[in-house]
């Protein structure tokens, strides 16, 4: 058995959660479910990241004091783990005095470390990224995430010894000690990295909302470095330092430069273990633009989960396109996997095989489910973060399952009064549907359970309603 840390990133909180944000986090929930089922002890860590100068404005736009704003916002991140049925271990505020005590102490040795240095900068500065974009990174003068023009800026801050670090860096993530997952975006780093890294500025002079830089009370911690160390103190707040360092940093790909350089350098430093893995994910897009409230194209997940159930949005996340690309989002194409894949074939398999138990008055085993060579297979996808092949190769399974009924006719047999043939059968189908059911549970665990609790009971009705 070995300590498993899977972390989300935290969540801005300047305004309320959209299916993007859900995604991060059901991918996240599908990898510690798989990995507590194996047997393994699993510290899945999420929450919210409150302080910086976009949640301040978002506040203050509201009419709000920052903290009054941050609570109500967190309240609403913290309910959509219980929507969407995550198994999240902890959930972390960086409000919490705890992390802001950690963070400011931190700090503190990092620059007794001599790692820190005060320097005048001036850079474009984008908001909603919260951090200096360089012009390369413009598209007509504008941040091309948020479509806003950076504002600049100027200012004397505490700056940290990136650049030290680019050599080490640079052999921990090509030497893949550092994991960075898909290759592709492996690649994409290493580029970056190779064409230099400048030191990076840790405070703010301009932001009053933020932890204070314990040397210098006029300026906060710049909120990247404030969130990045959630990870660390978490593990010090709810108790789970033998869980360092992270197994998986979840991250969506316009975030990976900060946990894939900025956060190692940091940890180095510091002089701690380093996170094993990052994968990036890629964007939800909407007609081709990446989902974002200042874009105006979100979906509600909360919304979603209240008329289609947990499962369908979980499956749907996953199922429609590879984790790691970006893939367009819409209602109608969760529909389609819902009336299709979930309704017409899980939902149907397990109806057709448990109401012919039913109809046969068979007492079959639910017992004892045996991966098939297939099914190892399967969970090895799923180990390595092939969310779509795995369902794919699952519905494999099932519609292989149908055929099969399709093709024996039980019915027929019963009718002929073969009712050894029947039973045979119909244990073999069941052993099936079990071991699906026992596929699906870290992607649909209410349905994987609901299947279960019926081949037991045979007490029988439909697991998912179509739509018209
Ligand atoms: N607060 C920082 C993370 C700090 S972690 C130490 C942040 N927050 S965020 O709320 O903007 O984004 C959190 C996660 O949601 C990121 O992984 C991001 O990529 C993901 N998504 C936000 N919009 C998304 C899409 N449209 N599509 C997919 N994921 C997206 O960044």
């Amino acid at each position: 058995m070995a300590n498993k840390f899977v972390t989300t990133p935290i969540y801005y909180i300047n305004d309320v959660p959209h299916l993007g944000h859900a995604y991060t986090s059901i991918a996240a929930d599908v990898w510690a479910r798989f990995q507590r089922n194996k047997g393994e002890k699993v510290f899945f860590l999420t929450g919210t990241d409150e302080h910086g100068a976009k949640v301040a404005q978002a506040a203050e736009k509201n009419g709000k004091e920052p903290k009054e704003f941050a609570d109500e916002i967190s309240d609403k991140f913290e309910s959509l783990t219980k929507d969407l049925n995550l198994s999240n271990d902890a959930f972390i505020r960086t409000t919490d005095t705890n992390h802001e005590k950690y963070v400011a102490d931190f700090l503190q040795d990092l620059y007794d470390k001599k790692f820190i240095y005060k320097k005048s900068y001036e850079g474009l500065y984008c908001v909603g990224c919260e951090k200096y974009l360089t012009e390369k990174e413009l598209v007509d003068g504008k941040c091309p995430d948020h479509d806003k023009t950076p504002e600049k800026q100027c200012e004397e801050n505490w700056f940290f010894r990136l650049s030290d670090f680019k050599d080490k860096i640079e052999k921990l993530i090509d030497s893949d000690e550092i994991e960075v997952l898909p290759k592709e975006r492996k690649n994409e780093i290493l580029g970056k990295i190779r064409q230099g890294l400048d030191d990076v500025s840790i405070s703010r002079k301009s932001v009053e909302w933020g932890i204070k830089v314990p040397w210098d009370e006029t300026q906060t911690v710049y909120v990247w470095i404030d969130a990045l160390l959630n990870y660390l103190s978490a593990t010090q707040i709810f108790d789970k330092k033998d869980f360092w360092p992270p197994s998986v940093h979840i991250v969506g790909r316009d975030i990976m430069w900060f946990h894939a350089v900025i956060w190692p350098a940091i940890l180095l430093a510091a002089g701690y273990d380093l996170p094993k893995k990052i994968f990036v994910h890629g964007y939800f897009t909407v007609d081709g633009k990446k989902m974002s409230k200042t874009v105006g194209n979100v979906i509600d997940p909360v919304q979603l989960v209240e008329k289609y159930g947990a499962d369908v949005v979980r499956y749907y996340v996953l199922r429609d396109f590879p984790f790691g690309e970006d893939g367009d989002v819409s209602i109608e194409k969760l529909e389609g996997r819902l009336n299709g894949d979930l309704a017409g074939g899980l939902g149907n398999l397990a109806q057709r095989v448990l109401s012919l138990v039913k109809q046969n008055s068979l007492e079959l085993s639910t017992s004892g489910v045996n991966l098939s060579a297939k099914g190892k297979e399967i969970n090895k996808l799923t180990e390595e973060f092939k969310f779509q092949q795995a369902l794919i190769e699952i519905w494999k399974l099932i519609a292989d399952a149908n055929q099969e009924i399709a093709k024996a006719e039980p019915w027929k047999l019963a009718k002929e009064g073969k009712k050894e043939e029947v039973k045979s059968f119909l244990q073999s189908q069941l052993s099936k549907v079990l071991e699906i059911a026992d596929l699906v549970t870290p992607y649909l665990p209410e349905t994987a359970e609901e299947i279960k609790k019926q081949a037991k009971s045979l007490d029988l009705k439909p697991i998912f309603e179509k739509t018209n």
